[in-house]
């Protein structure tokens, strides 16, 4: 599913080369459930955008259901994107204008489907993050946790191969993180395979495996 080989990744500063990601390699299988946990600074956000397609290493090879993705180019990118990865964020990046159903909604015009189908989609995508009943809210008249529920069903609604969550429960009381969780654990156990990145050891022993990164190297962590 996700395979990385010795990826590195450089941030040139001035004369400063900073070396965000150092021989990272990290074999992920359909449907597992992995946290990636590592202090500020340690190359998260980094190895995020990487395995989501949204940078390219500057050597190493990644392999994305097969497919190489370090040959890829922008546009190349943004399809593989599209296609196979659902992405949640600490800012849930929903669209303030857009009611609930309609932010869950977006992802599919852009992949053209049919009215029809994108209305079924989408009411099953709320279902199953238990907001059938605020469809019609905008963002700003849902709580933290429901927002970010939204941002689930809109990262679900495309059935994309992984689901990656950047700190997902970053901006959340301990007791809203708790329920995002259960629902990420839920969709795991659903058949989703969900990499989650966080600097929370609560978050990350959450999931059944998690690596730790640290200066830009991973270590598989026991639980
Ligand atoms: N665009 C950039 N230009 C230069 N250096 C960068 C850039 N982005 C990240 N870095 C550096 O690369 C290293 C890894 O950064 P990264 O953002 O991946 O860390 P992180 O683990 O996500 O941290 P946080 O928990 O604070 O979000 C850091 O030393 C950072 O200063
Ligand atoms: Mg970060």
């Amino acid at each position: 599913m996700i395979q990385l080989k010795d990826i590195c990744k450089f941030y040139q500063v001035g004369d400063d080369r900073v070396k965000a990601l150092d021989h990272v390699s990290l074999h992920i299988r359909p449907k597992e459930f992995v946290s990636i946990i590592g202090p500020s600074g340690s190359g998260k956000s980094t190895l995020m955008n990487i395995i989501g397609c949204l940078d390219v290493a500057d050597a190493g090879s990644y392999l994305l259901d097969g497919l190489p993705i370090e040959a890829y180019t922008e546009n190349q990118l943004a399809k593989v994107r599209n296609e196979k990865i659902g992405f949640v964020f600490q800012s849930f990046n929903l669209i303030a204008k857009l009611s609930a159903e309609e932010n869950v909604e977006l992802p599919l015009i852009y992949q053209k489907v049919p009215r029809q189908e994108r209305q079924e989609r989408v009411k099953a995508a709320l279902e199953q993050v238990g907001l059938t009943k605020r469809a019609k809210h905008l963002p700003t008249e849902l709580s933290g946790g429901q927002q970010q529920r939204v941002a689930i069903a809109r990262a679900l609604v495309t059935k994309p191969s992984l689901i990656l969550a950047d700190e997902p429960t970053g901006n959340l009381d301990s007791k809203t993180s708790r329920e995002i969780m259960e629902m990420f654990r839920q969709l795991h156990s659903q058949g989703n395979t969900i990499v989650l990145i966080t600097h929370d050891n609560d978050v990350a022993k959450q999931a059944p495996r998690s690596i730790h990164i640290l200066d830009g190297q991973l270590t598989e962590v026991a639980l």
